[in-house]
């Protein structure tokens, strides 16, 4: 199987620190961005200036996950702050298609992502369009949730799915991931796994990132 790409999220970094945290994980693979409006989910954590702060700070890919309400809204926002791929929720837009074409005209990778409550046969008609699909492993809002075990036969079938039809889009799991579950997550077919909590834990995040790589090896 491929080699997995590991994304921690900076929401559970110290943001006052920012940029000494985006350096604790240099040797990551990408830098996931949560951003959350507090109407689509019940929580609100940060917009554009931080990840604009954080594309100063880093050169490391901005995977940024917009738990957001109607996100075409804003997808030109985040394009110009510094996103590198952006992620939609289909159950925030009546027209995930249509966002997918602008996150793509704007030259940025497309990803779609769906809640744990959510039918796969949601994102099936976007699968071939798309550079990346989320597999959330907790319901979004919240950093240091329990995974939700069930995931993984999702996992397992959206890898069969995307094989068919886009075997080089990008499979991700995000939510309650730790160095106990990202081996058998990287079995089921996910390329690229998100941590928060298992990363920015409390000897720091470079120490965190290198317990789930040796996980995985
Ligand atoms: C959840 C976010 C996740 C979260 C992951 O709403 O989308 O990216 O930060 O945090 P952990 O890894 O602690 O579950
Ligand atoms: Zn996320």
């Amino acid at each position: 199987s491929r080699p997995v790409k590991l994304a921690p999220s900076l929401l559970s970094c110290d943001f006052a620190r920012l940029g000494e945290e985006l350096q604790a994980i240099a040797s990551a693979d990408w830098a996931h961005v949560d951003v959350m409006d507090g109407d689509f989910v019940p929580n609100i954590s940060f917009g554009m200036p931080i990840l604009a702060a954080a594309r100063r700070a880093s050169g490391l890919f901005m995977d940024v996950h917009l738990m957001v309400e109607r996100p075409e809204r804003y997808l030109r926002d985040f394009a110009e702050a510094g996103a590198d791929g952006i992620t939609v929720h289909v159950e925030a837009t009546a027209h995930v298609h249509r966002a997918v074409q602008q996150i793509k005209e704007l030259g940025k990778k497309a990803g779609v992502t769906l809640n744990p409550g959510t039918p796969l046969e949601a994102v099936r008609p976007v699968l071939a369009d798309v550079d990346l699909v989320l597999v959330m492993s907790v319901n979004p809002g919240f950093g240091g949730q329990k995974f939700i075990p069930e995931s993984a036969e999702r996992v397992r079938t959206l890898r069969r799915w995307l094989d068919e039809v886009n075997p080089d889009a990008e499979l991700q799991v995000d939510g309650g991931v730790t160095p106990a579950n990202a081996r058998m997550l990287a079995e089921a077919g996910a390329t690229c796994l998100v941590a928060g909590s298992a990363v920015y834990g409390p000897d720091g995040g470079a120490a965190g990132l290198k317990r789930l790589r040796d996980a995985l090896s």
